[in-house]
């Protein structure tokens, strides 16, 4: 829709030197507390989990849990919590990636996606594209189809588009804001 884009950069806060000296932090608070921006938001992921014919959705712990739970609920399907390693009760599938130092793990519980389910992954922020990756290779894992990546914001110059080709596998990556 017309100014979707020009709304939601609107209320997302530049917080220079956090977490560390030189970094730019993308603070999404001001969008989650304006009713009017985060049902746009909802609305806009809600439309590409039916362009893309998604029957599942899948959140990133922890602010991508925030932003997809609600588009589940608009788009009628259901959602699935992709957690740091050692949260989910139950048998689970976990992924290692790459930090800036050192990795990190998630998981997912196994029996969480079947066999032909199409699962839109959503998240806040596609930075370097390391967590996005290890959650495509989770979903591929749990014999489950990637209906695509959709985040609110892509940082362009970090490259995380490229990282994420290969797991893709044709899908599509969207961003409904790319600086
Ligand atoms: C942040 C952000 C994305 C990820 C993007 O999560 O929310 O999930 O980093 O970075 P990448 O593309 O380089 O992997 P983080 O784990 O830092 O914190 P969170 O638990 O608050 O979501
Ligand atoms: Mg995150």
């Amino acid at each position: 829709p017309e100014g979707l884009r020009e709304l939601l950069l609107s209320r997302i806060a530049d917080v220079p030197d956090y977490p560390k000296p030189g970094v730019v932090f993308k603070d999404i608070t001001p969008l989650l507390a304006d009713p009017a921006a985060f049902g746009a938001l909802t609305d806009a992921f809600a439309a590409l989990c039916e362009r893309y014919a998604a029957d599942k959705v899948v959140g990133l712990e922890a602010r991508g849990f925030i932003l997809a739970a609600p588009v589940a609920v608009r788009a009628g399907i259901g959602f699935v919590p992709v957690r740091k390693a050692g949260k989910l009760p139950g048998a689970t599938l976990r992924q290692a990636y790459d930090l800036e130092y050192g990795t990190a793990e998630i998981e997912i519980h196994a029996d969480a996606l079947k066999p032909g389910d199409r699962v839109l992954v959503i998240d806040d922020v596609l930075a370097t594209g390391g967590t996005a990756e290890a959650s495509l290779e989770l979903i591929r894992r749990a014999g489950a189809e990637v209906a695509g990546v959709a985040v609110l914001l892509e940082l362009g110059f970090l490259a995380g588009r490229q990282r994420l080709e290969a797991g893709l596998k044709g899908a599509p990556a969207e961003a409904l804001i790319t600086v």
